[in-house]
């Protein structure tokens, strides 16, 4: 089946609380389950996603939740970013990328490519010095796609779940008057 290759990111705003809530949870399961206990699972994801810390969430001007969807309107994938957050080992103020998921079924057709793109157009309108982010150092793939789109690693810091001490990278994407990236075109599935 060839994927069509339309793709919508949208600002996700209140009235999106569900689907957020579901993707949200439904994409970190699917990926990252194995770093938790059960209980710390479900603990970890209430931090962002309890009803009262998303809704708080979705209402902050410092916070932008975004959706991606296929050309079908199904939702596979949203990111979270966060405005003016200092970058913890270089000290760069700029849009925090705190999270980035698709849908296992989604991954590697090129949605995240173009979801980026999209970040980093609204980071550079939103004259933000640099897009940062934290990634598992065991994400290998993770981290080939942030440096495909130009973030380099500058560090790593530790992150604590409930059964592991896990080491990340810290990766940075300087935004300047030139922020042109291309991303790949979409890819169709098997
Ligand atoms: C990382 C992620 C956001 C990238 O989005 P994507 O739509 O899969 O990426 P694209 O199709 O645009 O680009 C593909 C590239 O991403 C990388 N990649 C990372 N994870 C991948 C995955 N699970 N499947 C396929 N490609 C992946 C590869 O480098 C790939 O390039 P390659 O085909 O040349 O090897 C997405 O794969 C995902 O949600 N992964 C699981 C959750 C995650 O790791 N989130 C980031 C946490 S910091």
């Amino acid at each position: 089946m060839k994927l069509n290759e339309s793709v919508v990111i949208k600002t996700a705003s209140t009235d999106d609380f569900s689907v957020i809530q579901s993707i949200g949870c439904k994409t970190y399961r699917e990926h990252f389950a194995s770093i938790w206990s059960p209980q710390g699972l479900e603990e970890f994801l209430s931090r962002d996603f309890s009803d009262p810390a998303l809704q708080k969430s979705l209402s902050s001007p410092q916070h932008l939740w975004l959706l991606v969807q296929d050309s079908r309107s199904s939702v596979v994938g949203y990111a979270k970013i966060n405005w003016d957050k200092q970058e913890p080992i270089s000290g760069i103020v700029g849009a925090e990328l705190q999270k980035i998921y698709f849908s296992a079924s989604a991954t590697g057709r090129g949605y995240g490519s173009k979801a980026i793109e999209h970040i980093i157009s609204v980071a550079s309108k939103r004259d933000q010095a640099a897009i940062w982010l934290n990634v598992l150092t065991s994400n290998q793939g993770g981290q080939r796609f942030y440096a495909n789109a130009g973030f380099t690693s500058v560090g790593e810091v530790q992150f604590d779940t409930d059964i592991a001490k896990i080491e990340m990278a810290t990766m940075v994407r300087r935004l300047t008057a030139n922020n042109s990236f291309k991303p790949k075109p979409l890819r169709g599935s098997a």
